[in-house]
């Protein structure tokens, strides 16, 4: 396969706060490639937020580093990071995805404005993408959890980024709605070649993806198959 797009080396991460004596990584390496489909899996706490947040330079570890496209990111300082998520990375959350007091294409349309690009018509397309034309006038609230949730993976995707991290997608889902929106997220982001690390509880989300990492307790395990994940 193709060059190497996201690579950590030896990635520690304590967090500093009292009380918290534990290590939330403990010396990650990853090799991803341009336009794999990565599913990361773990018990809750094994630290695969904290690992998200460091490869998208949202916070900074203890000890390592990440480089993104064969650049450390650590070497682009606070503004260059910043330029970095603008325009090469899209951030599905695992909680408070939208803006509340913005409509479904504002939340769309500010991803974009943050890069420079002020048309309408890609966050329209983006809406449509994800089967919610028509529904670009209303508010989070005004949009049930499915729905809300593809506003995010469109808001996510519209600027075509290389890499998108998307940190449990379905998670408050049921199966159905979730097994959908993994279809769209895996099916744009292969249209795209974009590579996509996603986290998910969900076992079958192991068939979307071309590897499957499971984390324990800091530690990344790789696995060879679905079937392995089921152990
Ligand atoms: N901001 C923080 N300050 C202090 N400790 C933190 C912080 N964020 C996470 N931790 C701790 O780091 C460890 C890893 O947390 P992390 O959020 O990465 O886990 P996770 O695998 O995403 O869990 P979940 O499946 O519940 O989302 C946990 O022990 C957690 O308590
Ligand atoms: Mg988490």
């Amino acid at each position: 396969m193709g060059p190497v797009m996201i690579r950590t080396y030896d990635l520690w991460k304590q967090y500093e706060d009292e009380g918290h004596d534990g290590m939330a990584l403990r010396g990650i390496n990853l090799e991803i490639k341009k336009g794999q489909i990565v599913t990361l899996f773990g018990k809750s706490g094994s630290g695969k937020t904290t690992l998200l947040n460091l490869i998208a330079g949202l916070d900074v570890p203890t000890k390592g580093r990440v480089e993104i496209d064969g650049r450390d990111i650590e070497a682009l300082g606070e503004a260059g990071r910043t330029l970095l998520r603008r325009n090469k990375l899209g951030f599905v959350f695992q909680f408070f995805n939208l803006l509340p007091t913005l409509t479904a294409l504002e939340n769309i349309m500010l991803s974009l404005e943050l890069a420079g690009m002020n048309d309408k018509r890609p966050a329209l397309e983006a809406l449509e993408h994800v089967g919610l034309a028509g529904k670009e006038g209303r508010f989070p609230h005004e949009l049930s959890g499915g729905e809300q949730q593809r506003v995010a993976i469109a808001r996510a995707l519209v600027k075509k980024p290389p890499v998108i991290l998307a940190d449990e997608p379905t998670g408050n889902l049921d199966s159905a709605t979730g097994t959908q929106i993994l279809d769209l997220l895996v099916k744009r982001c292969r249209d795209n070649e974009a590579t996509l690390i996603m986290v998910s509880h969900a076992l079958n989300t192991c068939e979307y993806a071309d590897r499957v990492l499971r984390m324990i307790d800091g530690r990344i395990v790789e696995e060879r198959s679905c079937e392995d994940l089921a152990r």
